[in-house]
């Protein structure tokens, strides 16, 4: 794209590579991506580390939302994307640049998530996407590359990836036909849940506020306790996933990821969201998730239903403080306890020992109240069924 916007706009580039963490799985990459920049012809080169705001501000509210998109994907390269998106534009405006362009095909979801952020942001600014313009699929692109000598990631040769600290997308090649399991070469992170080890390991995980705050009684910050977490994850094989997605477009694909740290942390924290709210508020909270979960994944990170949802996602998660542990054992995350100083939940009520302190008898009045209106409306059903 680089070298193609120089040949096509005898455009002058600075590149902008965000740090969102994917580092841990390799520590040299942004070292090579700045180089490869330089040697192509960029003016300059931006790596900005973006870590800490992408956990507070991105990842946490994925959290505190229970973000499964279609109830298996948590969103990881979906909220990557508005922060990368505010960041570019910041270092367009910054040197005076009139255009952002990315790499995005017109076929995903990630070009809908930095078009609308870019522009929201930087209106006056023209959002480019080379990969629509030139027309070139993955295998022209592949001959372009080498007919031009620029170096291919080993990881982007097959696959097409992406890697934050909150999960891993792999796409292309084999894994176009559902019909084939991913093959163990598209995993990079998780041990295969068959060679995991036979011993399960527990996570202790302590929330405060929706957010986890301290991982085996040990206090950390997001960044590091996300990295943590990452590593006993992926160790154990949990958070692999295989997702048949209806992308934004309409288009269904089939979607592969590696997310152990996001799948250990959502699911611990919806456990005990569940242990301190009421029904009432756990069925509400069910709608509100999805539909803060289907703007985020849908590119709208900047409409303002989304601010209106996190008022009540964090008016909810005010009282989410307390801890689970989970069990990790050859790729299952098992929720095994769970306790909060804010829990609904009284042992003298539902214990069914001799000395509860529940009152068996308000059944006989409540059952009779409970069940009155469906029972009244199953003798019509009958009465119309006779009818007809
Ligand atoms: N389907 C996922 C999403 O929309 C992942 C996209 C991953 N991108 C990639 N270049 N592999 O969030």
């Amino acid at each position: 794209m680089l070298k193609w916007l120089q040949e096509t706009y005898n455009a002058k580039v600075i590149t902008f590579t965000a740090d969102l963490g994917q580092e841990f799985a390799d520590p040299t990459r942004f070292k090579d991506i700045e180089e490869k920049a330089y040697k192509l012809g960029a003016i300059k080169h931006y790596t900005v580390d973006l870590k800490d705001e992408f956990v507070k501000n991105y990842i946490f509210p994925t959290i505190k939302a229970n973000g499964l998109y279609q109830g298996e994907y948590p969103l990881s390269t979906a909220v990557g994307r508005p922060l990368i998106a505010i960041e570019a534009v910041k270092i367009a405006k910054k040197e005076g640049a009139d255009a952002v362009a990315h790499g995005c095909t017109g076929r995903g979801n990630d070009q809908v998530r930095i078009n609308i952020t870019c522009i929201a942001y930087a209106p006056e600014l023209e959002c480019l996407q080379p990969l629509i313009e030139w027309g070139m699929g993955r295998d022209d692109e592949l001959k372009y590359a080498e007919k031009h000598g620029i170096p291919i990631s080993k990881q982007n040769v097959k696959y097409s990836t992406d890697e934050n600290l909150f999960g891993r997308s792999t796409e292309c090649d084999i894994l176009e036909h559902p019909e084939i399991e991913a093959p163990e070469d598209s995993k990079e992170w998780t041990t295969a849940p068959e060679k995991a080890p036979n011993e399960p390991e527990y996570v202790k995980i302590d929330f405060e506020k929706g957010v986890p705050v301290a991982l085996n009684d040990k206090k950390l910050d997001g960044v590091s306790l996300i990295g943590e977490l990452h590593a006993i994850g992926c160790k154990h094989g949990v958070g692999r996933i295989d997702h048949m997605e209806d992308r934004t477009i309409g288009l269904k694909s089939r979607e592969t990821y590696e997310c152990p740290a996001a799948m250990v942390l959502i699911k611990a924290h919806k456990d005990l969201e569940k242990y301190v709210c009421t029904k009432h508020e756990n069925s509400f909270k069910t709608t509100v998730d999805q539909k803060w979960t289907e703007l985020a994944y849908e590119g709208l990170w900047v409409d303002p239903l989304k601010d209106a949802l996190e008022a009540f996602i964090n008016e909810i998660n005010k009282k989410v403080s307390g801890w689970v542990k989970v069990k990790l054992f050859k790729g299952n995350i098992s929720v095994v306890a769970r306790d909060s100083e804010y829990g609904l939940y009284d042992l003298k009520l539902a214990t069914y020992d001799t000395d509860s302190k529940f009152d068996q008898k308000l059944s006989y009045g409540f059952i009779p109240l409970h069940g009155m209106q469906s029972q009244m409306a199953f003798q019509i059903k009958k009465k119309i069924e006779k009818r007809d």
